[in-house]
């Protein structure tokens, strides 16, 4: 049984001392909800602080991005190691890291393989471009991306990863996909490309979450899919509607941890 799991990223925003005031403001409702993760992924800066007012609640602190190096000269990046003693998840691989900092495939394949040693959960995002979409290529391009960033992994590993199903074209425009094309895409495509990798039960046993304009409007529906496990949220993970996302999540299929 996947359990729900709705993560916040935060992307750059809210300094340290907001982010504190933020999930001061919603851990105790947060924390009330027993049937769904929940997961806030705030900046670099803001991790620790953030780890510390949630501490001894169910609530999970994710990074939004690591280096695959343990350390060295590497200016301006961060490790497994530094993450680790204030985060359980990393999300990896997003589409504005691919598109702003060049990101490959390869990069985020290195990069699941040091954070899954480190025990930390990726949260591993794919998703096609608007362009690819119109010209059909959704299927393919998902498709490679799944297996390019699990490539060398066992089917434990993989077991232990999260993926984020992130059209492009969905995100922060308001825009979300339909749950047909959402729900087609993650049980086809994502689930598709897990079996041919790794089997069909690592294919029915990984979750998956949709991403792109998810909101309290429309993540009942995303939740009534049966592929889709829960969201990975941005512009809605800033405000309280974040606990309202969480709590319907619970509501449409939650399982007891
Ligand atoms: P929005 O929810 O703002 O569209 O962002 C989605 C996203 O990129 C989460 O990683």
């Amino acid at each position: 049984m996947r359990r729900p799991i709705i993560a916040g990223n935060w992307k750059m925003n809210k300094s340290a001392a907001e982010a504190v005031d933020f999930v001061r403001d919603i851990r105790r409702d947060l924390n009330a909800i027993t049937l769904a993760d929940s997961v806030v992924c705030p900046p670099f800066i803001a991790l620790q602080s953030v780890s510390e007012v949630l501490q001894a609640t169910r609530i999970g602190v994710g990074a939004q991005n690591m280096h695959f190096a343990e350390a060295g000269a590497y200016t301006g990046e961060i490790s497994t190691s530094m993450l680790k003693p204030y985060c359980q998840y990393v999300i990896l691989g997003h589409s504005e890291r691919r598109a702003y900092f060049a990101e490959t495939n390869e990069d985020v394949n290195k990069k699941v393989k040091v954070a899954l040693q480190s025990g930390l959960t990726p949260i591993v995002c794919v998703g096609e471009s608007l362009e690819q979409n119109k010209a059909g290529l959704t299927h393919s391009f998902v498709s490679e991306q799944v297996q390019a960033a699990l490539a060398g992994l066992s089917a434990d590993d993989v077991n232990g990863c999260i993926i984020a199903y992130e059209p492009i074209w969905a995100i922060g425009t308001g825009l979300s996909a339909s749950v047909e094309e959402a729900g087609r895409i993650i049980g086809l495509t994502v689930r598709g490309a897990l079996s041919t990798a790794f089997g069909e039960d690592t294919a029915q046993t990984v979750r998956v979450q949709y991403g792109g304009s998810a909101n309290p409007e429309n993540i009942g529906d995303y939740m009534r899919h049966p592929d889709i496990d829960g969201a990975l949220v941005g512009g809605a993970s800033l405000k309280r509607d974040f606990v309202e996302m969480v709590r319907i999540a619970a509501e449409v299929k939650g399982i007891p941890a």
